[in-house]
């Protein structure tokens, strides 16, 4: 897998250059970068045993970003973020974009490969580029 993904698989490792410097945020974006390995371990695994872990995770990953965008939001807000609304519509695009996916699955088409490169893509990009940019409105003081 690495070999054909080099750029993505050895960015989704936490290093602390990822911080945002809130504990509870950035723990939230350790679980879903794990997440994001998961995703990759899903495309070894086949049989109906890989078919129920990829639900699973298309379901943690549901819920683990619904309540971290929460979380996210609530502080930029009491943070007065002035891109708030922008922010929050990235948050809204990859939540259509994983519904897709969940709706495809329980249909029985499982694109592992592309819920892999989506799912790490979209947080290491977001992680990396449009929250840090908000890091001064999530910080603790
Ligand atoms: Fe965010
Ligand atoms: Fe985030």
């Amino acid at each position: 897998m690495s070999s054909r993904l080099p750029d993505i698989t050895t960015q989704y490792e936490w290093r602390d250059c990822y911080s945002v410097g809130n504990a509870i945020i950035d723990q939230q974006h350790k679980k879903m970068l794990l997440l994001c390995a998961e995703s990759e371990k899903c495309l070894e695994s086949a049989g109906p045993e890989g078919c129920e872990k990829f639900h699973d995770l298309l379901h943690e990953m549901a819920v683990c970003a619904r309540e971290h965008f929460a979380k996210e939001e609530e502080l930029l807000l009491a943070h007065h973020y002035p891109m708030l609304a922008e922010h929050a519509e990235e948050h809204e695009q990859f939540q259509i974009v994983l519904t897709d996916f969940l709706f495809a699955a329980l249909e029985g088409k499982q694109d592992r490969l592309g819920v892999f490169r989506f799912l790490s893509e979209w947080w290491i990009h977001h992680i990396l580029v449009s929250d840090l940019d908000c890091k001064p409105y999530l910080v603790e003081s």
